[in-house]
């Protein structure tokens, strides 16, 4: 099912197959285009897209080998080695399956030993090209996009942040304990988010469903850090049934 409010245009998809192949054709068009930057996450959201793009690659119908990516987040400190990193997980869940040239694969550096300066490096290398072609993104149960949580204010470029104790909660799934879950982490800035040509959003599950209604008909403010993406020009929402139950 396909809808529209205002900018942001949603698909409702049966199950985690169908969504991740929506996904992936949304993906597909911009990586047609030739050299293209791409915004990517982390998280389990994004994984049916990731099957679908590995799928694609391996049928001969993608290729990868002109994608420079721009990874939204990582933990800090974490050692790239570490099996929680995003840096891992990337590898782990896409990288190491496609087509993709090492050299043209950026994510915030969870080693640098400061983080201001990596925040820095990481900002102007994205304002370097302008903003990406099109950005993934998945979101959290208060909704926050990349790592940044409700706020007084919308952020701007990439920042070091203190996950809230519900993003360590949601997080813990991934590592036997609470407390093993890193409570800082690098994060792109909204402003950073914004500047994409393009937005893909995933988001599955019932426990989603009300942040997705309230992200695209509540009120605009740095509390649901998604409701801004209702400013953006060209946003698509990719969402399994359980998640778009209140859209429709
Ligand atoms: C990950 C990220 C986060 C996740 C969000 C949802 O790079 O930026 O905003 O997208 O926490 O996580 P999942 O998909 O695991 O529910």
């Amino acid at each position: 099912m396909e809808l529209k409010f205002g900018s942001i245009r949603v698909f409702i998809e049966e199950n985690a197959l169908d969504l991740g192949k929506r996904a992936m054709e949304v993906f597909a068009k911009v990586l047609g285009r030739g050299p293209v930057n791409i915004g990517l996450a982390t998280g389990s959201s994004p994984v049916p897209l990731y099957d679908e793009l590995i799928n694609a690659y391996k049928a001969g119908k993608l290729d990868f080998s002109n994608m420079t990516t721009f990874n939204l987040d990582e933990y800090y400190p974490i050692k790239k080695s570490d099996n929680q990193s995003y840096d891992y997980f990337m590898k782990d869940k896409l990288f190491n399956h496609i087509n993709v040239n090492m050299d043209k694969l950026n994510i915030p550096n969870g080693e640098a030993a400061d983080p201001a300066e990596e925040c820095k490096r990481y900002d102007d290398l994205i304002n370097s090209i302008g903003g990406v072609d099109l950005q993934v993104l998945g979101i959290g149960l208060n909704g926050h996009i990349a790592f940044n949580e409700p706020a007084k204010t919308f952020s701007r470029g990439t920042n070091l942040i203190d996950l809230t104790p519900s993003t360590i909660e949601a997080n813990s799934r991934f590592f036997s304990s609470y407390d093993e879950v890193p409570k800082r982490a690098l994060t792109m800035g909204i402003k950073n988010i914004m500047q994409a040509k393009e937005i893909l959003l995933i988001a599955s599950g019932e426990a989603k469903a009300d942040i997705i209604a309230q992200t695209i008909f509540g009120e605009i403010t740095p509390e649901v850090p998604s409701s801004v993406l209702q400013l953006h020009q060209n946003v698509t929402f990719v969402l399994d049934k359980a998640c778009g139950k209140k859209l429709v």
